[in-house]
């Protein structure tokens, strides 16, 4: 059974995965942290943490509460910097089969330039996800995904420095993502996630005070499903170039639903929390979905879901 599946189809280098599964960026480390713990070569790829040029620390604690059906986090992009990136984690990656995509972080268009600068044509990178979504910072990011001008000047300013795939990452935190979407497409884009986190917060009754130290942070897991599906089942209409569904994905049913609704791929997030085993288990069950249904290939099954009103 061929699950396998190309990202970045119009790219001179391709984005071609194994199979459609990827771990979503902030929810898996820089990979090596999982490497012992399940068999990441199975994965179709992992999104490292978002990178920015220099180290961050993050924002205070709390940055992490459960809520019902998913999970606030506000982070704000602690991570090693790029160029410790380079030198600790690349080489690993390098010796792996499992495609490694770098999520890249700046504060202006002229950071994204140079991380994608840097990033170029370093052996054990795959591809480069521009998170232009991250709800958790003060300057940048989730700025330039809620404006069409800014999330394309920044697309094309990254496409120009690197001949890596790029995938754009985008806010779920719009008005209508459609317009964010065919800005991004236009201005070059290999591929589309759809989507980061939902901007929300969680307020602490006995002490009087919101949960997390950010007072707000992003929500992801089972709760964002049915908004981050109806984003994907949107913008495939309106787009020609690849997406990826991300948003609460838990088993290979959800990972089929964003399929159906026009996506190449999903990212998994939250659902390793819980489980680390979710990612292969989802892989086996779309697997067998297909087998079962008479599918030779995922490419019958992406967008079959287009569904007329009537
Ligand atoms: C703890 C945590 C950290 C995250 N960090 C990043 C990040 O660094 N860059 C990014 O683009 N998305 C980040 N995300 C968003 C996820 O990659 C994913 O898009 C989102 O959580 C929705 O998917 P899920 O419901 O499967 O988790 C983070 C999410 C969580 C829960």
């Amino acid at each position: 059974m061929d699950i396998s599946v190309q990202l970045a189809p119009q790219n001179k280098h391709g984005l071609l995965l194994p199979n459609p599964v990827i771990a979503a960026s902030g929810t898996f480390g820089y990979g090596t942290e999982y490497a012992e713990v399940i068999d990441i070569q199975r994965l179709g790829g992992i999104v490292s943490k978002g990178i920015t040029l220099n180290p961050r620390r993050g924002n205070p604690q709390p940055r992490l509460i459960e809520t019902p059906a998913g999970l606030l986090n506000s982070i704000g992009l602690e991570n090693i910097g790029v160029e410790a990136l380079i030198r600790e984690k690349v080489p690993v990656w390098a010796t792996w089969q499992v495609p490694v995509i770098v999520n890249i972080v700046g504060e202006t268009v002229e950071e994204y330039v140079q991380l994608a600068g840097i990033l170029d044509g370093v052996e054990g990178i795959s591809g480069i996800e521009v998170n232009i979504s991250c709800p958790n910072v003060e300057a940048g990011a989730m700025e330039f995904g809620t404006d069409p001008e800014m999330a394309a000047q920044v697309t094309s300013a990254v496409k120009k420095e690197t001949g890596l795939p790029v995938i754009v990452k985008l806010s779920p935190n719009v008005t209508d993502i459609s317009e964010i979407a065919r800005a991004v497409a236009t201005a070059g884009a290999d591929c589309l996630c759809i989507t980061n986190t939902f901007r929300g917060m969680a307020i602490d009754v006995a002490q009087r005070k919101p949960a997390l130290g950010n007072i707000s942070g992003g929500l992801s897991g089972p709760a964002i499903k049915p908004l981050a599906l109806y984003m994907v089942y949107t913008v495939a209409h309106e787009v020609e170039i690849p997406i990826i569904g991300s948003g609460g994905g838990s088993s290979a049913s959800d990972a089929l639903e964003f399929i159906m609704a026009g996506a190449s791929a999903v990212q998994v997030g939250t659902a390793t929390f819980t489980d680390p085993q979710a990612m292969l288990r989802i892989i086996g069950g779309v697997k067998e979905y297909l087998g079962r249904e008479g599918f030779k290939n995922l490419g019958g099954l992406i967008g079959i879901g287009h569904f007329d009103k009537s």
